[in-house]
């Protein structure tokens, strides 16, 4: 920071704030722009005053410069309410100028001050939009860094296939990027893969060659704390203490962020050192509080705290911790939409899905359920986050570009089935429902298994069947008597007529009929369609597959209906995955999916 000592402050920035009255402000917002860059603090205060009560006016690069210069320095004082309320602004003039570069800039920054305000759900399709202008406007810097802030906010999000793809682009456009390099390292150590982490983080530490600025001293702390966690991870207590010492090294002259950053290094090693631990992991709990405005730290400071509470043995303490910090992070978010609510921004009343959604733990599963019981009163409503819970879930599960379509697909067969099946339209309308939800109880399930390229060993494979009980225990919880018959269906929608299923193993008839439709339409969308590790089945290779499970798998009149159902379905219509996705266009993750996937894959619209 440069401080002109020859200015008097209040006075001397009267000349060069812009005026709402006046009819020219340019050459004003010009200098304003400089000064701000020159990072000025005492001008930061009027300034903002100044430029803010320019809205409505018309728009120029410099006005939205100014904006964006305020909001940066917003985010580095993590005051990101109004950080939020000049990176808003500043999109709203950039949008009405025809520049996409400068478009590209105001969104890269309000994408930022979204995230670490918590709102990680909205920070995608702004980051969205800076692709596409970044990608117009043909700047490789500019590119790269919106590729990788929006591989990070779907990292957060737990949809790993897109955000591993994002890094990918990012590396190919500019290779000596060191934050490609972190970033790809978080994701490796978020999923597990803790050799390919440690080459990775390895590898972008190498590439840093600013050792005086004090961004870059941030950066590298940040490289020693990810370091420092993949040694914990594989039980290197050595290693990790030697890079945590590394970065309360380098932590001696950056401020706040760098130092809480090398803070959290040394409590990891800490809480993993049985002679300290405790403290260290008390110290660890009030580090998360004090992280709470902050969402990068807030997130990595949470992870690096339950993972010492997990490997000190104290399981319930954690579940305790994290429903404690939950509640901290909505009232914190209540707190910036209090300040300041930009457009598109509303409180939702439901839980925020993508706070959740990645959560590993079932702390956060537990505040879910109670909320949804307690906000939702409309069944619909209720189902409608379940289904969003669900198609998460499914998105979670691909290592490449899963559409979400699956449970739409699996839930019109469903239907189909148990209207040629001669059920009652409750029955019909349950089925459907249950094919919806059938898969929903998988967002329990770890990352590192749902995401596991070996073959599962068998206590995994017991983890993972839990799915369709988990799912069931989540419906039930909403105390919905109306969903009770679908949560039935959902448990045993994996038992097999033959009784060799799970988990009850029951047998026959005594399975309900919604369940027995749902086996048969998810075993066929599921053999039809890419898995990650295996190629689709023909349409007449599943459909024999199905006749050659009725008597055993299946429900044997059922499986012969289906059987007619597909034939019929198939001559009738052009585009049956189309025909039975239907329902997913009025999925607005299923359509940010589908609109992510063709930004990410240009190529695929040509093929
Ligand atoms: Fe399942
Ligand atoms: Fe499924």
């Amino acid at each position: 920071m440069t401080h002109p000592v020859d200015l008097p402050q209040s006075a001397g920035y009267v000349d060069l704030l812009p005026d709402v009255g006046a009819p020219d402000n340019e050459t004003r917002l010009k200098l304003l722009e400089q000064r701000l860059r020159a990072e000025e603090s005492a001008l930061f205060a009027p300034a903002e005053a100044a430029v803010l009560a320019l809205q409505g006016k018309p728009a120029s690069r410099a006005h939205v410069m100014c904006l964006l210069l305020l909001a940066r320095q917003h985010q580095f004082n993590i005051e990101f309410g109004p950080a939020l309320k000049c990176s808003s602004a500043a999109v709203a003039l950039a949008r009405s100028l025809d520049d996409s570069a400068v478009r590209a800039n105001a969104l890269k920054f309000h994408g930022i001050s979204l995230f670490e305000a918590g709102y990680l759900a909205e920070s995608i399709p702004i980051h969205m939009e800076a692709l596409e202008n970044a990608r117009k406007a043909q700047n490789p810097v500019d590119i790269s860094e919106t590729l990788n802030n929006l591989g990070v906010s779907l990292l957060h999000a737990a949809r790993y296939g897109a955000a591993q793809e994002c890094f990918q682009q990012a590396a190919d456009v500019s290779p000596a990027s060191a934050l490609t390099w972190l970033n790809k390292g978080d994701l490796l150590l978020e999923v597990g893969e803790i050799a390919r982490g440690l080459q990775a983080a390895e590898r972008g530490l190498a590439l840093i060659t600013d050792f005086e600025s004090v961004q870059w001293k941030v950066v590298r702390i940040f490289f020693e704390l990810l370091l420092a966690q993949l040694r914990v991870a594989i039980g290197d207590i050595h290693q990790a203490t030697e890079h945590s010492r590394l970065a309360l090294e380098e932590a001696t002259h950056t401020g706040e962020l760098g130092s809480r950053v090398a803070r959290l290094a040394s409590l990891l090693v800490d809480a993993h050192d049985a002679s300290v631990s405790s403290s260290a992991i008390s110290s660890l709990l009030d580090e998360v509080r004090r992280n709470e405005s902050h969402f990068t730290l807030y997130r990595i400071s949470l992870n690096v705290a339950v993972a010492a509470l997990q490997a000190a043995d104290r399981p319930e303490e954690a579940l305790r911790f994290l429903r404690e910090v939950t509640e901290l992070r909505m009232a914190q978010r209540a707190r910036v939409a209090s300040q300041v609510l930009p457009s598109g921004i509303a409180e939702r009343s439901l839980p925020d899905l993508d706070d959740l959604a990645d959560a590993r733990t079932r702390g956060y599963f537990d505040t879910l359920r109670v909320q949804a019981a307690r906000s939702a009163i409309a069944t619909d409503q209720q189902v409608e986050v379940l289904v969003e819970l669900a198609i998460r879930a499914e998105l979670r599960e691909e290592d490449t570009f899963s559409t979400g379509e699956h449970v739409y697909r699996v839930a019109r067969l469903s239907e189909l089935l148990a209207r040629e099946a001669n059920c009652s339209n409750e029955e019909i309308a349950n089925a459907r429902l249950a094919g919806l939800l059938h898969d929903v109880g998988k967002v329990f399930a770890p990352d590192q298994l749902l995401l596991k390229r070996d073959t599962l060993t068998d206590s995994e494979k017991a983890l993972l069947r839990k799915h369709s009980e988990d799912g069931a225990g989540l419906i039930e919880n909403l105390k919905n008597k109306t969903l009770l018959v679908v949560a039935d269906a959902v448990r045993h929608s994996h038992e097999r007529w033959d009784g060799d299923g799970y988990p009850e193993g029951l047998q026959g008839e005594s399975i309900s009929i919604a369940a027995r439709i749902v086996a048969i339409c998810d075993s066929f969308d599921a053999m039809t369609h890419w898995r990650p590790f295996r190629k689709p089945r023909t349409f007449a290779s599943a459909l024999s597959e199905i006749e050659v499970g009725s008597d055993s798998r299946y429900d044997p009149r059922l499986a012969r209906l289906f059987v007619t159902l597909l034939r019929r379905l198939q001559r009738e219509t052009d585009d049956l995955d189309r025909y039975l996705a239907e329902g997913a266009e009025n999925s607005p993750v299923v359509q940010e999916q589908r609109r992510l996937a063709k930004l990410l894959r240009p190529q695929r619209e040509t093929l």
